[in-house]
């Protein structure tokens, strides 16, 4: 299909609106959250309206329809990313699912692949955000694992230099980011899988920043568990998935426990499902699994490769326009190659907080701060910065509102 992005945001209502006395509404913060098509807010509320009843327990229609709904679902994820559906996980986020895999691993008893003790290791990089980082801290903290990580260089890569001996043989786990919430780097994962494999370590991909916007496909990706959230993907909030190759979630213990997930329960002891219940205690967020089926097919209908080559050429857009501001510093790869479309920046002296107002005033909704990364932003000597995130709804349009808001800002501010 031919890709219209004016005409994709007519399937957007919030995009309708206007805001702050009447401005149009010019929304560049998808990395935080993206906006929902209609057929996502439909399918969540048809859910409630005609199907709603606890999947896998009645014995009536209504159940067996919603548990087809919620199983259909976890189909959909599953071919979005070239997976199998037992191995697709529903949890509320993404943030949930990197909490399970480090629970789950600290859950594991000497002789479990997954049991980290003192002398083990778990890498991690310089350009994390806190759900992937503060896990993993809190795992070594439990277990006596060293946490290592990657370091970011002045060009906002990964210093891959030092790779062979920072994942090492000690090396259980390495979790990384896939691209980066704030600088947009994409980074490369062949290298960094074929080293963690080589030593025996497993590999965890957030994949917050990549599923909604490009093509992922876990199998090409060799990795071992990845996670996202469904409502930076045009989903529904309150629903993530947990995805993990199948003979590792049959080994990894399970993180919370309660109903459905068992297979045998006495007074003293219990057993479990196999994966995926296993990871699924009690009555999940089905109408919110249902909207992320919604809206990954949705998605798919588009193409995710339509949708990454137009967040591409926006990148590109941006980067080009705000280059030519005075006192602009892009925070980030200046150009679009192993880039996504995450444009983080300061302007001169001007804080990015009176910087985001100032553009909030003009309509225009970008997110300042330290994004959830506060190592990243110490590192690049930064307090915070402003950032502008593009989705499949975004125009040129837009970005030359931006473009006139920074410029506008600069007037404003006297600088
Ligand atoms: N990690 C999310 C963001 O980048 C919250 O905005």
């Amino acid at each position: 299909m031919t890709f219209d992005a004016h005409a994709i945001a007519k399937d957007f209502p919030i995009l309708d609106r206007t805001i702050r006395d009447g401005k149009r509404l010019v929304y560049l913060d998808s990395g935080a959250t993206s906006q929902k098509p209609n057929v996502v807010i439909d399918a969540e509320s048809n859910f409630y309206r005609l199907n709603n009843a606890a999947v896998h327990r009645g014995a009536h229609q209504l159940a067996e329809e919603a548990t087809d709904a919620y199983e259909g679902a976890r189909q959909i994820v599953a071919n979005f990313l070239n997976a199998h559906s037992e191995e697709v996980v529903f949890t509320k986020g993404a943030t949930e699912s990197l909490n399970l895999v480090a629970y789950a691993m600290g859950n594991a008893e000497p002789g479990n692949r997954f049991h980290l003790k003192a002398g083990d290791s778990i890498v991690v990089t310089e350009m994390e955000h806190h759900a992937n980082l503060i896990p993993w801290q809190q795992l070594a903290a439990r277990t006596g694992a060293t946490l290592k990580w990657f370091s970011v260089t002045d060009d906002y890569r990964l210093d891959l230099s030092n790779i062979d001996s920072l994942i090492d043989a000690k090396t259980k786990v390495v979790a990384l980011t896939h691209q980066s919430n704030v600088l947009g780097t994409i980074n490369p994962l062949e290298a960094i899988t074929r080293r963690a494999h080589e030593v025996g370590a497993v590999v965890v991909l957030d994949a917050c920043q990549s599923v909604p916007h490009m093509a992922v496909d876990v199998k090409a990706l060799d990795i071992d568990f990845l996670a996202f959230s469904g409502h930076k993907a045009v989903g529904p909030t309150g629903v993530g998935i947990f995805w993990g190759r199948a003979e590792l979630l049959a080994e990894l213990p399970p993180f919370l426990t309660g109903g459905s997930m068992i297979e045998n329960v006495t007074m003293t002891t219990a057993t479990w499902a196999p994966a995926p219940k296993k990871f699924e205690a009690g009555v999940p967020n089905m109408a919110q699994a249902v909207g992320l089926g919604a809206a990954l097919t949705y998605l798919t209908k588009i193409g995710m490769e339509n949708i990454h080559r137009h967040e591409i050429a926006l990148t590109a857009y941006l980067l080009e326009g705000l280059a030519a501001i005075d006192d602009i510093r892009i925070i980030g790869p200046a150009t679009t190659g192993l880039r996504g479309g995450s444009i983080s920046f300061t302007l001169g002296d001007i804080h990015p907080h009176d910087l985001g107002q100032y553009l909030d005033s003009q309509g225009i909704a970008v997110r300042t701060g330290h994004h959830c990364a506060w190592p990243l932003t110490r590192k690049l000597g930064v307090p915070a910065t402003t950032r502008a995130s593009v989705y499949l709804y975004n125009t040129t349009e837009d970005l030359d509102a931006l473009i006139a808001g920074v410029q506008g800002a600069q007037k404003y501010f006297g600088r």
